[in-house]
């Protein structure tokens, strides 16, 4: 048997509800927030992602997955969304409708790390980009958005964490210091840090090897090499949020994984995922789309891992699994030939019926219907089908409400007469 590729998952029937819950809690929230969804190709020339998440980063570095094509073109599964949605951005000019655009997109990207809890080569994720608005307004807005949903999804157990990167006036000067901070300590580095800290010593603040941490404990902050422009842009947003009700808690060596990064970074972690704590994570990147050939235009934006929000989800919530609102228990072939015809009569108005398709005994056909959670069955035989009268019968989730039954008339009103009925049952009154 052909199994499936490590780290990568199916998601299963009995999973989908809470998945398909996220996603539209997420689609209404954005609405509200003036976010329009804009759908990219999960693959992407390679060097869209080599520019825009940086040539060392561990992402570029050993995690994507890059292969030539049958022409030799390098192409690259999308590891994030954030560069395709930029590409996009310049190679439709949509500064051109309008300079400021809100943007939301979902999918599956990849990253060949180690699986792990929380960590899958296939991962999906929930962004939103909001390009063309410089000023903090943006990234509070993003990131109330973002505790927003979280907050709709009634996840209690996440902290925001923010920082501030600085931008190219500020950062060269920071990256100095902690040059000078490591410079007595690079023997106790990891390889990769070691290799990577003269062009990029920032990663080192972001690495999980214990020798890193205790060589970054006591590293200067960011925060304190700020520019001018800068450090207010940080505090307005710091004021902006605790304005909007936002709570949050400052974070000096929060870098993130990606080079894009000016300015504002932020994450929202948990203590609930082991030892995979971001759920979701973001940040401005002002230069990005001129880096990419596009007009001058700040950005902010962000991504939840879909996976380890879902995690979090089931750990607090499990909703009740779904059933039909109609099963046909239909003896013999007659019954069956009309059950079909009702059935699909059924489906074709928006009322979820369903049958057995084998001709089982009633007794049997009942236990299906009560497994399936089926909330009316109609039990129809020969002997109903010449008296023209059926037991319609009221299936209950918890088992304790009265379990009702009813005669019903099989005549040409029958798949009105059900239809009714299960509007009248339904908690909004309306439709199944
Ligand atoms: P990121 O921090 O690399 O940012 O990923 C965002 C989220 O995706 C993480 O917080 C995590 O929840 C989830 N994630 C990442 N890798 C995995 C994995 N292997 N398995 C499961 N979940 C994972 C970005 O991707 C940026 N593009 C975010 C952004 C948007 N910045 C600005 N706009």
């Amino acid at each position: 048997m052909i199994k499936i590729i490590k780290g990568f998952r199916d998601i299963l029937p009995t999973d989908i509800l809470l998945w398909q819950e996220v996603e539209n809690i997420a689609r209404k929230l954005f609405a509200s927030f003036g976010f329009c969804e804009i759908r990219v190709p999960i693959m992407e020339k390679t060097e869209l992602f080599a520019r825009s998440i940086g040539a060392d980063t561990d992402i570029v570095e050993k995690e994507m997955y890059t292969f030539a094509d049958r022409k030799g073109e390098m192409l690259t599964l999308r590891p994030e969304a954030t560069a395709g949605v930029v590409r996009a951005f310049i190679e439709h000019n949509l500064s051109h409708q309008d300079s400021v655009q809100k943007l939301f997109t979902m999918g599956p990207m990849f990253r060949r790390e180690r699986p792990q809890k929380g960590r899958f080569r296939q991962f999906s994720q929930i962004n939103a980009e909001f390009f063309g608005v410089a000023a903090p307004f943006a990234d509070i807005l993003v990131i109330e958005l973002l505790h927003r949903l979280f907050d709709e999804l009634k996840v209690t157990q996440v902290t925001a964490r923010i920082n501030s990167l600085g931008c190219p006036a500020c950062r060269p000067a920071y990256k100095q210091a902690l040059l000078e901070h490591l410079s007595g300590k690079m023997e106790n580095l990891c390889e990769n840090c070691c290799r990577r800290s003269a062009t990029n010593p920032l990663r080192v603040l972001d690495c999980k090897s214990p020798s890193c941490i205790e060589a970054a404990k006591d590293a200067p902050a960011m925060r304190e090499h700020l520019c001018d422009e800068c450090s207010s842009h940080y505090r307005q947003v710091l004021d902006g949020l605790a304005r909007q009700g936002v709570p949050f808690e400052q974070d000096d060596k929060l870098v993130r994984g990606l080079d894009y990064y000016t300015k504002t970074t932020f994450e929202f972690q948990t203590t609930m995922l082991g030892a995979q704590n971001a759920v979701a994570g973001g940040g401005r990147y002002d230069g990005l789309v001129a880096a990419l050939g596009g007009p001058e235009t700040p950005a902010v934006g962000f991504a939840v891992g879909q996976d380890r929000l879902i995690e979090l989800l089931s750990a607090v919530k499990n909703p009740p699994p779904k059933g039909p609102d109609i099963f046909l228990a239909c003896l013999g072939e007659k019954a069956a030939l009309l059950g079909f015809d009702w059935m699909s009569s059924l489906c074709r108005q928006g009322i979820w019926a369903e049958m057995d398709y084998s001709s089982k005994s009633l007794k049997s056909q009942m236990k299906r219907a009560d497994k399936s959670n089926a909330r009316f069955v109609l039990m129809v035989g020969e002997n109903e089908i010449k008296e023209g009268r059926a037991l319609l019968r009221r299936m209950t989730a918890s088992r304790d409400d009265t379990t009702g039954q009813e005669e019903i008339t099989l005549d040409g009103n029958l798949v009105d007469t059900l239809i009714k009925k299960v509007a009248e049952s339904s908690p909004a009154g309306g439709k199944g």
